[in-house]
């Protein structure tokens, strides 16, 4: 993918105080001490950050981010807190660069509606999963099928709308994935983003444990 739009959207805000998320995803999330946790799509690190303070020093975070401005920005203010236990890696949410079964939890942030290829971004996350892992993450969904013309338009889809699928499709990727226990948190009423209406969404779920045939 031509990850040019998104860098240079995301390079530009990087340097402002501009509200980048679409939900609460670690105000759910819980973070416990001595977890693993990755935030896919991580901006300026806000969430690594709190989340490296809550896991403490036997815990670890990964952000994960396609934009250099961005990762410059979050690796700045790790140094400026002093926060060792944290990484920052560039790579794209359909291949990121960490081993199977690395995390206890998943959190993104209005990150995966850029995505072309949802499907890989969710067999991702459950590859990086331990078994028992949980995800929570804040994302847009759109209300009806964003044309054709808009969702290849690099531009519109770094605006955080055109890369939007509906509410059905977004469900039936996860089960389709295997996760269960997939649970609505918090949904907003629809709005209009760009060209496209919109909903946000707080969503959660984890990777089966394996020891139970009828684990739900
Ligand atoms: C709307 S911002 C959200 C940032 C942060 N989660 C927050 O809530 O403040 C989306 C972030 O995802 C990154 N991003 C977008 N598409 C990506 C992709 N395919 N792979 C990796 N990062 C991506 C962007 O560079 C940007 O930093």
């Amino acid at each position: 993918m031509d990850f040019s739009a998104i860098n240079i959207r995301y390079g530009e805000l990087a340097g402002t105080e501009c509200c980048l998320s679409c939900g609460g995803a670690l105000n759910y999330a819980k973070p416990k001490t001595g977890e693993v946790c990755v935030d896919l799509g991580s901006g300026r690190g806000t969430d690594v950050l709190r989340m490296a303070d809550e896991v403490g020093d036997t815990g670890f975070i990964y952000g994960i981010d396609i934009s250099d401005g961005m990762l410059e920005k979050a690796r700045q203010n790790a140094a400026k807190f002093e926060i060792g236990n944290v990484r920052f890696l560039k790579c794209e949410l359909e291949k990121i660069d960490l081993q199977d079964g690395i995390a206890d939890l998943v959190i993104s942030n209005c990150t995966i509606n850029h995505a072309a290829d949802k499907k890989s971004v969710w067999s991702e996350v459950y590859r990086i999963l331990k078994k028992g892992g949980r995800f929570v993450v804040s994302d847009i969904y759109a209300t009806s099928p964003v044309p054709e013309i808009y969702r290849n338009d690099p531009a519109a889809v770094a605006e955080c709308w055109a890369g939007a699928v509906t509410r059905v499709e977004y469900l039936k990727t996860l089960q389709d994935q295997g996760f269960t226990g997939i649970e609505i948190i918090e949904e907003s009423k629809p709005y209009q983003k760009g060209n496209a209406e919109v909903a946000s969404l707080t969503i959660a779920g984890k990777k089966p444990s394996g020891g139970c045939c009828c684990e739900k």
